[in-house]
């Protein structure tokens, strides 16, 4: 391919691939997908045996270092993550000054790009133990942001982190415990959560990804990089669809809850009406994410005796869509964002949460990335070309002549 391209190069040809649907922009030994098969492994190891038998750390350290950790190694990776979730009190400052309406995301983007400015004594992205530390910074600093970002928008006071917990444990008393309170934490909400972390943690050269190793290909920092990340995955056609198909099922349920008549209006085409949670770039298969996330949805809302109106439109759509030859001649199926809302929401979060969670989850997958990059010898500058549609060469003339 690195041949090829620089035959291109040479003769003067490039390559107009909008959505860049059949370019590689990197070789990378992380993540696999088989979109046809509906396959996916993190460093060779299928995504259901990890989301079954590995914590969200274990597959942290698996993306990063490319090999699960030993025992000695899991505790020697949690511990020091565990040295790191206290926020600098000023950084803390910083969400005074948002609005108490602001959406989490952009808040969470600013944080971690604020990050860069604490830590100037580790931003060289070839200095291997600057990284080290930038890696352990983030992993243990985006969880207690994001807490504060959630904090700052329901109007609570912020909860320092408990370091005697674990990873999403001492996420989930962050964001919503109270002080003065007691607050236990469910474990199987616990349990839960950190599967759909693993769910998250990778999935090759998304557009969220891309944007981290392009921002990194120009040299800037971890932080820099992430934040720009977070940014790119609040999207709705990324990560931000997690928010929108909550939106989109209440707003069926609120029309009466026809399925139908939603599903046709998807057919039609009428601008801005998708059914959200449906179709990948990569799947043409079902995705093997949302079928965990299927079962799992089922188990919490049963388990937290939630009225599950809202799975059930879920799976209405899905049952039509599915039998639908407009959905099945394009080969559209559930994407793991299908049903991951109602598993939030059911634990309590609000839908302007929701793509926090997949960055969360995703965190790793971006720090592993960037790493991969900074680490190879082919990596260069990322800078497309374009294909030139504007007007040919013409005089100028002056303004008073126009
Ligand atoms: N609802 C209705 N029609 C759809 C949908 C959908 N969700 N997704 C794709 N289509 C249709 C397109 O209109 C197009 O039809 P056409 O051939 O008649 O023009 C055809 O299927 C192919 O779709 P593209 O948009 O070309 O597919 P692309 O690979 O560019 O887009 C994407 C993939 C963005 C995920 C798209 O399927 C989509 O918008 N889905 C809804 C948003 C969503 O769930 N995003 C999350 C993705 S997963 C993730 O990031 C975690």
């Amino acid at each position: 391919g690195i041949e090829v391209g620089k035959l291109l190069k040479e003769t003067g040809y490039v390559t107009y691939d909008p959505g860049f649907v059949n370019t590689a922009s990197c070789t990378s030994a992380i993540t696999y997908i088989d979109g046809d098969a509906g396959i996916l492994r993190y460093r060779g190891y299928p995504i259901g045996e990890l989301a079954e038998k590995a914590s969200f750390l274990e597959v942290s350290y698996l993306l990063i270092y490319g090999e699960l950790p030993t025992a000695a190694q899991l505790a020697e990776f949690s511990g020091k993550i565990r040295m790191h979730t206290l926020l600098h009190e000023d950084l803390r400052r910083f969400f005074d000054g948002f609005p108490r309406d602001a959406h989490p995301m952009p808040v969470l983007s600013s944080a971690v790009s604020a990050l860069s400015t604490f830590y100037q004594d580790a931003l060289d992205p070839f200095d291997a133990d600057q990284v080290e530390i930038s890696t352990v910074r983030l992993l243990a600093k985006v969880p207690t942001i994001a807490s504060y970002a959630y904090k700052k928008s329901i109007g609570q006071p912020f909860m320092y982190p408990d370091n005697a917990l674990g990873y999403v444990e001492n996420f989930l008393r962050m964001t919503f415990a109270v002080p003065a309170t007691s607050y236990e934490v469910d474990p199987v909400v616990a349990k839960v959560l950190d599967m759909l972390f693993v769910l998250h943690a990778d999935h090759e050269q998304n557009c969220s990804t891309s944007t981290v190793r392009l921002v990194g290909s120009a040299q800037a920092n971890l932080f820099a990089s992430v934040s720009a990340g977070v940014h790119a995955l609040s999207g709705p056609l990324h990560g931000g669809a997690n928010q929108a198909v909550l939106e989109m099922l209440d707003s069926i349920k609120a029309d009466g809850g026809d399925v139908q008549s939603f599903v046709r209006r998807v057919k039609d085409k009428e601008p801005g009406v998708k059914l959200m949670g449906f179709g990948h770039r990569v799947y043409k298969n079902y995705d093997p994410r949302a079928a965990i996330v299927k079962q799992a949805a089922r188990e919490v809302l049963d388990r937290m005796h939630q009225p599950d109106e809202l799975l059930d439109l879920a799976m209405q759509l899905e049952e039509i869509a599915l039998a639908d030859d407009y959905f099945v001649s394009r080969k559209l199926y559930p994407n793991v964002d299908f049903y991951t809302g109602l598993i939030y929401k059911a634990m309590g979060f609000p839908p302007k949460m929701f793509t926090v969670l997949f960055a969360l989850g995703r965190l790793p997958g971006w720090i592993a990335q960037w790493r991969e990059m900074m680490g190879d010898p082919a990596n260069k500058i990322g800078r497309p070309r374009q294909v030139y549609t504007g007007s040919a060469e013409r005089a100028f003339v002056p303004v008073e002549q126009r």
